[in-house]
């Protein structure tokens, strides 16, 4: 599904040529290079990600994955449970539904369906009272669990939407 240029730590790696164009990725990877692609910058690397996109979108998310060597799932669940970070204009919760070939094919879409319908909301916004967002993602490394879905940073596996329902029950007023 991606179509970013590198997964080398190498020095000849080119992760500028990010398909966008967008320059702030030469600006992670500088980051990620000062750092020496250190896994325990991950925090650092995202920090400074968010600061230049204002918030920590997919393709952002893959690209540090991959600069840092780190499972694309470990990065997305660091990503959703801290506070300081968000993925998008975040709530209090997050929930962020895999909806990748792999999710997609074992029920991410009906997972989804049940909890835009429970919450009142669609993908992508959170609800009037700021207690939660619903999220997506094209795959967060985790294909072996699907349908994969990330509660408040945590990752649960083979979710069904009745049990995804339940976990956030609490999450409403
Ligand atoms: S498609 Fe959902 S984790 Fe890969």
């Amino acid at each position: 599904m991606e179509t970013i240029a590198t997964t080398s730590k190498s020095k000849s790696a080119k992760t500028s040529d990010h398909p966008s164009g967008d320059k702030r990725f030469k600006a992670l990877e500088i980051t990620m290079k000062r750092a020496q692609f250190r896994q325990d910058a991950l925090i650092e690397v995202l920090h400074k990600a968010q600061e230049a996109f204002g918030y920590l979108e997919e393709d952002v998310l893959i690209y540090v994955a991959r600069g840092l060597k780190l499972p694309l799932s470990q990065v997305f669940g660091v990503a959703t449970f801290y506070h300081l970070f968000s993925l998008k204009p975040s709530g209090a919760h997050s929930c962020v539904v895999c909806l990748g070939t792999a999710c997609y094919v074992k029920g991410g879409g009906e997972v989804m369906a049940a909890l835009e319908k429970q919450m009142g909301i669609h993908q992508g916004e959170t609800t009037a009272d700021g207690q939660m967002s619903l999220l997506t993602a094209r795959c967060i490394g985790a294909c072996g669990i699907a349908p994969a879905v990330v509660f408040d940073g945590k990752v649960a596996s083979q979710v069904t939407a009745e049990a995804a329902c339940d976990r956030i029950k609490d999450w409403i007023k």
